[in-house]
């Protein structure tokens, strides 16, 4: 059974990510999309949240599932039985970053392999923090997000 990892804050899902989980999806048997909890920075959502809102838009995807995770990505890839960690490369400033842990998940398990999915072009631009900052200001963000969890985050900036 080929199963596969996609790591990531997801504070919150956005379209992009939608994207990325539905063509890996389609890609291997199971896709588990791991919603980090240790995060320094302070989330908009609890992990709780971030993996109710993931499982709610892939809802039609059968043979994905959202789990939080703490410590490393390996750690959690191997917990799930997984070959394959899944990352979205946006533009050439994610490449840096995103190679550094490759290559550190690649030497810490070698039996896990890190795969790309260049994101839509549409999507290059969006990232949860662009999305959440505009949101924060008043900006119309709706057009970034399942509105679902649109929805969710006008519900959380009232509070
Ligand atoms: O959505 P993000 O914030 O870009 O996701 C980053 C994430 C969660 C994939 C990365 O920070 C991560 O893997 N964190 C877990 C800790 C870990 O394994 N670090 C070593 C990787 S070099």
């Amino acid at each position: 059974m080929r199963i596969a990892i996609y790591p990531g804050s997801f504070d919150p899902v956005t379209l992009g990510h939608l994207n990325i989980i539905e063509r890996a999806a389609a890609t291997v048997d199971k896709l588990i999309v791991g919603v980090l909890e240790n995060q320094n920075k302070s989330p908009l959502f609890t992990a709780a949240e971030r993996v109710e809102m993931i499982g709610l838009v892939t809802k039609d995807i059968p043979n994905v599932e959202a789990r939080a995770f703490n410590g490393l990505t390996i750690d959690f890839a191997r917990q799930c039985k997984a070959q394959l960690i899944v990352r979205g490369l946006r533009a050439i400033t994610d490449f840096e970053y995103e190679l550094q842990m490759a290559q550190t998940n690649r030497i810490l398990a070698p039996e896990v392999d890190t795969v790309f999915f260049t994101t839509e072009l549409k999507y290059a631009y969006l990232s949860s923090s662009t999305v959440k900052e505009v949101a924060h200001f008043g900006g119309n963000f709706e057009c970034f997000l399942p509105s679902l969890v649109a929805q969710r985050v006008h519900d959380k900036l009232k509070k």
